[in-house]
């Protein structure tokens, strides 16, 4: 009986905590570039790196897709589609003995955003924009 009972009971608790959380159903889908991540970016690192700066922080233009794909001033800030090596998510992250982005007491993205983010690069870093 003890046998039977027990892969039961066990599925249906997977089941019940897969449908309670709402973050691993999104997990199944794509981060979107143009829905989730240029908003992000726009709203906290546009007043520095954004395309309409006639001078960009770091020579970093952040809000178009020519701008994240060129880089800055230390170069590609996408590296091999992977967010551990690229410093758009180094930097929000405040790695590499840097100070973090935004600096100073400028609001920061969240965990989650950051997150996100280095999602989107690892899974190919793709513009959904014509
Ligand atoms: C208040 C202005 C400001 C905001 C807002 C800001 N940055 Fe920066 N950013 C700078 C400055 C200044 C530098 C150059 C100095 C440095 O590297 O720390 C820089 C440098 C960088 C670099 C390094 C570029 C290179 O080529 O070396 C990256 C990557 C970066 N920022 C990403 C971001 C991201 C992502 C955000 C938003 C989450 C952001 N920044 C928001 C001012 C800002």
């Amino acid at each position: 009986m003890k046998k039977a009972i027990f892969p039961i009971l066990g599925l249906s608790l997977l089941v019940i905590a897969g449908g309670l959380s709402p973050a691993r159903a999104a997990q199944d889908k794509p981060v979107s570039y143009k829905e989730e991540v240029a908003p992000l970016i726009k709203k906290y690192c546009g007043g520095c790196h954004g395309d309409q700066n006639p001078r960009p922080a770091a020579r970093l233009v952040l809000t178009t897709k020519q701008g994240i794909e060129k880089g800055g001033m230390s170069g590609k800030i996408i590296k091999d589609k992977t967010s551990k090596e690229s410093l758009l998510v180094i930097r929000m992250r405040g790695e590499g003995n840097k100070q973090i982005m935004p600096p100073g007491r400028g609001e920061k993205p969240k965990k989650e955003q950051v997150d996100l983010v280095a999602r989107w690069i690892d899974e190919g870093a793709k513009f959904d924009i014509e």
